[in-house]
């Protein structure tokens, strides 16, 4: 497994969230407990950066139209989109983040 960079362990405070892109990946990176987490960016119902939403917890809300999304996993947790968000993918310490999201 190879690791890019996107940012530093400082740009991601605990208990918010920093957009990134890798490519063409689109990654929400959010701090919770003292760990990273990364998930796809766009929420499915229509396309909202997530990451210009808030972060409750492990949650975060669209800020379109209030889906809600558990960054630690990318599963779906309130309508109205029923999809997950791609790539949950739990960052190690050191600022890596490993695999392109789908
Ligand atoms: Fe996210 Fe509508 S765009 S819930």
């Amino acid at each position: 497994m190879s690791f890019v960079e996107v940012a530093r362990i400082d740009e991601v405070p605990e208990g918010s969230m920093k957009h990134v892109e890798e490519g063409d990946a689109e990654i929400l990176l959010a701090k919770v407990d003292g760990k990273i987490y990364a998930v796809g960016d766009r929420c499915g119902h229509m396309n909202a950066r997530l990451s210009m939403g808030k972060l409750q917890g492990t949650t975060v809300i669209c800020p379109l139209h209030a889906s809600q999304f558990d960054v630690t996993t990318g599963k779906n947790v309130k309508e109205p989109v029923l999809t997950s968000i791609p790539g949950a993918e739990k960052v190690p310490e050191l600022k890596k983040y490993s695999e392109r999201l789908e």
